[in-house]
């Protein structure tokens, strides 16, 4: 097989052809699709036909799987590393998590050890008249330090955000169950890829509550300034979703957002696994 990769054009993100994840990938291809990661931030697969226990294969490749706490309730039964991102109700309740992220993020900045990789497998894409409504949108953190003025990436160096469940201002409620589980962590503000070296931002409004060593407004403004610089156009990639997609993305590298512009009867339905990561530094 051979593996093509076509950068998306906009901010990040590169197309990978050659791959039919229904079949065991060598090394060497995995190596080749792994190389487009680390340089791209998000991959896109166009046409997959895959099990539940192939995406969780694929997922395995980049590292162990994580369980996420949303799967008790919205797994696939015998894979329980996958959990479903969907707007569907079945016997009166939701059969995934529905309106997922819907403010730019990157997963699980709110544990001490955040995922390196999150995966979606497209199901069902919600349409209107052949529109296709939900698309993902993606922002390269790491191009976005690199046009930072010299003087804002002196100002940001050794600064740590502070991501604290009881400190948010937003967002949907938090179990106090999840609270225990994830005490408030500090993570560098700027981040080191821990594979390519390269530096990124690791910020984002509502989940990063604050910045060790500032009062709460300083740190919220530059919060906000910084969010607002991440998501500018140029460093955008906004994925419009087909049925078979599997895509993707680096949490150094990529932060996202899903578009809540559909309903039902508008059905969506992802498949979604996530990879453990490391420690930022
Ligand atoms: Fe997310």
């Amino acid at each position: 097989m051979t593996v093509g990769v076509v950068p998306t054009g906009a901010g990040l993100g590169a197309e990978i052809s050659g791959v039919d994840l229904s079949q065991p990938l060598d090394d060497s291809t995995f190596a080749e699709v792994e190389a487009a990661f680390d340089q791209h931030g998000v991959i896109i697969l166009r046409d997959q036909k895959i099990t539940p226990e192939q995406q969780v294969t694929f997922s395995g490749r980049f590292g162990e799987c994580a369980v996420n706490h949303n799967a008790a309730d919205f797994g696939i039964d015998g894979s329980p590393e996958i959990y479903l991102i969907s707007n569907i109700v079945e016997d009166g309740r939701f059969i995934g998590t529905p309106k997922a992220g819907p403010e730019w993020h990157t997963d699980m900045s709110y544990a001490k050890v955040p995922a390196r990789a999150t995966m979606l497998h497209a199901i069902e894409v919600p349409e209107m008249d052949g529109l296709p409504l939900g698309d993902t949108e993606f922002a390269n953190t790491a191009a976005a330090y690199d046009a930072l003025p010299e003087t804002m990436k002196h100002r940001l160096a050794g600064l740590k955000g502070i991501f604290d469940f009881r400190g948010r201002k937003r967002g949907r409620p938090i179990s106090e169950e999840t609270i225990a589980k994830y005490p408030p962590v500090e993570h560098p503000i700027v981040r080191t890829h821990p594979r390519t070296g390269r530096k990124g931002l690791y910020v984002m409004r509502n989940d990063c509550t604050g910045i060790v060593g500032f009062e709460s407004e300083d740190a919220l403004s530059l919060i906000g300034a910084l969010a607002n610089h991440i998501t500018r156009p140029e460093f955008v990639y906004r994925h419009r979703w087909r049925v078979g997609d599997v895509v993707v993305w680096d949490n150094c590298t990529a932060q996202h957002k899903a578009m809540q512009d559909y309903d039902l009867p508008q059905r969506r339905l992802m498949w979604r696994t996530t990879v453990k990561g490391t420690e930022p530094f």
